[in-house]
């Protein structure tokens, strides 16, 4: 369902109506093409008190000649530890916020906050609520992020996708990146070339842009579908270059039939599959309740640790999962489904520390908020209008852009990322 009001404001009468009537004001978002990959304009590198972080070992093409439209903004914060270092952040930023470019980025490097010492925890913590209120004022299509890291090569693949138009409906993020020493991939143009990548759902929606997307990036797709969407799982997989697999992920040896199907074993395992079965608790029978808990979190859970079990993912392997904001705030007539999106969560800071010492896989999770797709489509305008406007972006996003956010937690550079939840909401005003 096209976006007519994202059109209406695009034109002169348009623009001039709304800006009356203080109606939001959404600006087209620049996204990745082949033919226009980057940001177009300089990347100005900022610092606030006295860093020690090396970013040229990240290659980043940052410049800190002044720039008259930087297309993004890097404030270096890590060394800011205590209240009075914080005033650098504003002295850094403020002459220059106002010239960075539509569609561009800041991107806030910050320090793990050190419980030693509660001056610093302070200084730290504020650069979040400084990130995410920014966030919320920026307009013009920018988007403003929070990097925690100690080492610039390590987050090299996370600050690419945030200073690039594929993290275009990334916004109010805090992402932490460990200090795990990470290969960079042969080549960067098909980061996943000779890998084989499982993709949940994949028959259509955000599932068929994740697989998309992962195959444009070099990986061997598998797409995954229940029986009764074999014809779509099979177009897609045809068009991708990859295979179909028909099966119900809910089956209890869904696992083993995946190891099965794929005995040299896969890179990357994308738990894209979901369903909503929305009532509210007082008129939700436990049939609505169970079918939500098992495709979205039970066969989550039996999945990931058959494969597991098995070792049929591969050192170096990714798994991402699916949760959503409505798993994080809460939505009316979502028990279910805000409860298995939060199971999601909870599976995933816990299991990643230990999917990573014992097998080498990281384990994540992509949020989406309200993105366009046939899902979505299906609620009432009114809800429709208010999901897509209720977000620092005053839009919808695209499955594209969860499919770009997917790829870079699968990316083999992207070891360091690990237990994270990555919300792809347009900083949704709920529950941020
Ligand atoms: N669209 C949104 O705005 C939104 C927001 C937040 C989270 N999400 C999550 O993103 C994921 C994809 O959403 P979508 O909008 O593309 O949904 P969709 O309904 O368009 O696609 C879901 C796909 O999963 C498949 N599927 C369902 N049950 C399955 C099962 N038991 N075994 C195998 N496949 C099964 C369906 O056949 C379908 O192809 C879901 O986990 C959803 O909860 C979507």
């Amino acid at each position: 369902m096209a976006d007519r009001y994202l059109s209406f404001t695009g034109t002169a009468p348009g623009r001039f109506l709304t800006r009356r009537l203080g109606l939001p004001q959404p600006a087209p978002l620049r996204r990745w093409s082949p033919d226009r990959p980057g940001l177009d304009g300089e990347r100005l590198l900022l610092t606030a008190g006295k860093s020690d972080l090396d970013l040229a070992a990240a290659d980043l093409g940052l410049t800190t000649a002044p720039a008259e439209h930087p297309a993004a903004v890097v404030l270096d914060a890590t060394g800011v530890r205590d209240v009075d270092t914080l005033a650098e952040v504003h002295a850094a930023l403020h002459p220059v916020v106002r010239s960075v470019a539509a569609s561009g980025r800041i991107v806030v490097l910050g320090a793990p906050l050190d419980p030693a010492d509660h001056h610093q925890a302070a200084a730290q913590q504020a650069l979040e609520g400084f990130t995410r209120s920014l966030g919320k004022e920026i307009g013009r299509g920018r988007t403003v992020n929070l990097v925690r890291l100690t080492d610039a090569r390590a987050a090299a693949s996370t600050l690419g996708f945030l200073l690039s138009p594929k993290s275009a409906y990334v916004s109010g993020q805090v992402v932490e990146v460990g200090p795990q020493e990470v290969t960079p991939p042969d080549d960067p143009d098909r980061p996943l070339a000779g890998r084989t990548a499982l993709v949940t759902g994949a028959a259509r929606g955000i599932g068929e842009a994740v697989a998309e997307t992962l195959a444009r990036d070099g990986a061997r797709v598998v797409v995954l579908d229940v029986p009764q969407a074999g014809q779509d799982a099979r177009r897609v997989a045809d068009r991708l270059g990859g295979t179909a697999l028909a099966l119900d992920i809910t089956a209890p040896d869904a696992g083993e039939r995946i190891a099965a199907a794929l005995p040299d074993g896969l890179d990357v395992l994308v738990h894209n599959a979901g369903i909503t079965r929305d009532r509210r608790l007082v008129n939700m029978p436990a049939e609505r309740w169970n079918a939500v808990l098992d495709v979205n979190l039970a066969s989550v859970l039996r999945t990931t640790d058959a494969l597991l079990a098995a070792g049929a993912l591969r050192a170096g392997g990714r798994i991402v999962a699916t949760a959503s904001i409505a798993g994080l705030a809460g939505n009316a007539g979502q028990t279910n489904y805000g409860a298995s999106k939060a199971g999601v969560a909870g599976l995933v800071r816990a299991l990643a520390p230990r999917a990573l010492a014992e097998h080498g896989v990281t384990v994540n999770a992509v949020a989406p908020g309200f993105i366009e797709t046939k899902m979505t489509a299906a609620v009432p305008l009114f809800i429709r209008e208010a999901g897509r406007r209720m977000n620092s972006l005053a839009q919808g996003g695209l499955p594209s852009d969860v499919a770009e956010t997917t790829a870079w937690l699968a990316h083999p550079a992207s070891g360091a990322v690990n237990g994270q939840v990555v919300r792809v909401c347009g900083q949704s005003l709920l529950g941020a």
